[in-house]
């Protein structure tokens, strides 16, 4: 009997575009999903923008539009890009509807029936200008450790440090700039505690990773406290039944938006086989699966499932959470160009390219996934076009000219052609643990396989021979059935070249029970090319239209902040030197100077005067390109110790990004002497 599946992806928040982080979450659920509808399982996949708090208000306040308004735009938005990448959601719905304002009262009159709600007074920072309670991040001040200014919220990013908010030096608000005073109001509790014992067991069955389970332990070891629903007014969301300025905390409502989102779906369809009932009530024999990232595990696996229970619902299948998306090896960073928004990865690239290379990479595992810029091009290049495609491109033409499409109805080679049956149910098993990039190493060696045979046979040699002619044909056919095998296998990785597959193949949508038979005596369509390679440049031209200029990134704003309030401070000093040779020892010791080790050096092709090194800086590797070429032969370098300037802000070359820059003496050319600590010196090491 087919299973049941409703399917969510995290809710993307309302306040700011999709980016490729989003959509590795959305390109893993879909692939996910897709292949449970090729299985012959009822999926249905449901999201959501989650558009409820402060953010929301201020941002449609600033815009001077309706928080109603803003979401609705953004939702638009949103859902353009992830139709844009194949995401294949039956619903994409908001936090801010009837069917969540239902299920939200609903889920809390019957905590609050069962004993599991109660009120306590909190003080909290206040903005009296804005007239609104203060989140953490919305407090800027000085860290009572370091003194380093600019530090938001409760911990400070100079020194690491974790305090209240409360403690900052000097504390003010970021919308007005006041001076936040503590006010104390009445805050709705869920007691979370109570729901120890169930979430310790809850979280050992298999609805988590191992990995996650462990961390979990840790928190269920400490004790749970009891968790905050509520927030006050002014706030975009939800109020609280019985109150009138007590609104739910965003994190309440938006798990909620999945039953949302289904409901609503439900109500579209109006079909009795399609009811919200039966995949939410308690015993329901439907699976429910969420996929999020690592940073949302304690709301999904732990007040998720209580809050479900304690309301009398069914709690999740299986939460199946992934790791964070890494540029080249680090943090997506705007300056660099790796903070890729998804409308502009579509400006320049196919989707598809992006939904194979994240399948190659994604396991079941929480490790973060490093898009590499270069293996990306080569991994689609090499593996799709030039393996899969190529099996179909090099051996239709044959069948079409001399046997007018119609394929033979024998097996020429029948222990190579059951090597791709016999997988078929092997690969389903790694779709369904979601290790998906053990799929595509299955897959590509099978379409290895296949080329080995058409390189083998060639057909383009046999076709001179008359007296080869049914050989020919046999070949060729047992090609086109070994491609057809790659599509059944890649289509819920890419749903389109599978489509054009199908067109090629004059077969109707191909499911995984097609995996029970071969084409025989089937005529197949003219080859037109599926998937065009990807050129590199292609590459250069999307991260050099993503670098956006340092002042206006997110990421730099913190800085740019602590400069602007560090100018009474450093005004006149720099005034000061500003005509003079010399700088101040504080500017000097602003450089960080760190011992490296060169793991490799390779000239950069177009460039004379460059080497591309990977360097070891102690607890990483980064890029340094050097101007040293005609000093040193590039082996020579690999295995030394150098120093680099650790903290110099990356910069983006024409051959790419340079993370820092190694130092040397010399007049520059062929005499360029590269600073070399002693031998004793180990990587990470400050140069003092
Ligand atoms: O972390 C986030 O971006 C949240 N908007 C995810 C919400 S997921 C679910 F609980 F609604
Ligand atoms: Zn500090």
């Amino acid at each position: 009997m087919s299973r049941r599946i409703l399917v969510t992806s995290a809710l993307p928040n309302a306040n700011g575009p999709i980016h490729l982080g989003h959509m590795l979450e959305h390109v893993q659920t879909d692939i996910w999903v897709r292949f449970q509808r090729m299985r012959g399982n009822q999926t249905i996949y449901v999201c959501a923008d989650d558009t409820h708090g402060t953010a929301t208000m201020i941002k449609a306040d600033e815009e001077s539009v309706t928080p109603e308004l803003l979401v609705e735009n953004i939702r638009q938005l949103h859902i353009k890009d992830f139709q844009g990448f194949l995401i294949s959601h039956d619903n994409y719905y908001s936090t801010h509807s009837d069917e969540n304002q239902h299920f939200s009262s609903l889920i809390y009159n019957r905590l609050q029936e069962k004993g599991l709600i109660f009120t306590k007074e909190v003080e909290q920072l206040y903005d009296s200008e804005k007239g609104l309670f203060l989140a953490d991040r919305f407090v800027v001040g000085g860290c009572p450790k370091c003194k380093v200014e600019g530090q938001y919220g409760d911990n400070c990013e100079a020194c690491g440090a974790t305090y209240d908010a409360t403690d900052l030096i000097d504390p003010k608000s970021i919308y007005s700039g006041a001076t936040p005073e503590l006010r104390a109001s009445t805050h709705y509790f869920f007691d979370l505690a109570s729901y120890s014992q169930f979430l310790k067991d809850w979280t050992r069955t298999d609805a988590v990773q191992p990995e996650i389970a462990n961390k979990l332990s840790e928190w269920l070891d400490d004790g749970l406290r009891p968790w905050d629903i509520s927030r006050d007014a002014p706030y975009f969301g939800f109020t609280i039944p019985g109150t009138t300025d007590k609104y739910f905390y965003v994190w309440m409502d938006a798990p909620i938006g999945y039953m949302a989102s289904f409901q609503n779906y439900c109500s579209a369809q109006n079909d009795p086989n399609l009811q919200f009932d039966d995949f939410w009530n308690v015993g329901s024999s439907a699976e429910v699966h969420h996929f999020i990232g690592k940073d949302i595990v304690n709301f999904h696996a732990l007040f998720w499932p209580a809050v479900l229970d304690g309301a009398g619902f069914r709690t999740p299948t299986k939460v199946h959470t992934h790791g964070f998306v890494t540029v080249d090896g680090t943090k997506m960073s705007k300056s660099r160009g790796t903070f890729i928004l998804a409308e502009k990865y579509l400006e320049h690239l196919n989707p598809e390219y992006l939904r194979y290379y994240y399948a190659a990479k994604l396991s079941n595992s929480v490790d973060d996934l490093d898009i590499n810029l270069e293996d990306f091009v080569l991994r689609v290049n090499s593996d799709l076009v030039g393996k899969v495609i190529n099996i179909a491109s090099r051996t239709a033409g044959f069948l079409v000219k001399n046997f007018d499409g119609i394929m033979s109805d024998g097996i020429h080679d029948s222990a190579l052609m059951a090597k791709f049956t016999e997988q078929a149910e092997n690969i389903a098993a790694l779709y369904e643990r979601g290790e998906f990039s053990k799929a595509v190493r299955e897959i590509t060696g099978l379409a290895d396989l296949a080329n080995q045979y058409i390189a083998q046979h060639e057909p383009w040699a046999m076709v001179k021979n008359p007296e080869l002619r049914d050989k020919v044909q046999l070949v060729c056919s047992q090609a086109i059935n070994m491609f057809r095998f790659l599509a059944i296998f890649l289509k819920p990785i890419l749903p389109v070249t599978a489509e054009k597959a199908e067109e090629f193949l004059g077969v109707a949508p191909l499911a995984w029970s097609d995996c029970g038979h071969l084409l025989s005596g089937h005529k197949i369509n003219k080859f037109k090319p599926m998937l065009q390679r990807i050129e590199g440049k292609t590459v250069a031209h999307l991260v050099d239209a993503s670098v956006e200029p340092a002042e206006q990134s997110a990421e730099n704003k913190t800085a740019e902040k602590n400069k602007q309030q560090k100018t009474s401070k450093h005004a006149k000093q720099e005034n000061d030197t500003s005509n003079s040779e010399f700088i101040d020892i504080d500017d000097f010791t602003k450089v960080s100077l760190k011992v490296a080790r060169i793991i490799s050096a390779e000239a950069v092709e177009g460039a004379d005067k460059l080497l591309k090194l990977t360097l070891n800086v102690g607890d990483h590797e980064r890029f340094v390109f050097s101007g040293i070429k005609e000093a040193y032969n590039p082996e020579d370098l690999v295995g030394r110790l150098t120093v680099v300037v650790a903290n110099l802000a990356p910069r983006k070359m024409r051959f790419g990004v340079s993370e820092g820059m190694v130092l040397a003496a010399g007049p520059g050319g062929a005499n360029f002497f590269l600073l070399a600590p002693d031998s004793g010196a180990e990587p990470g090491m400050d140069v003092k």
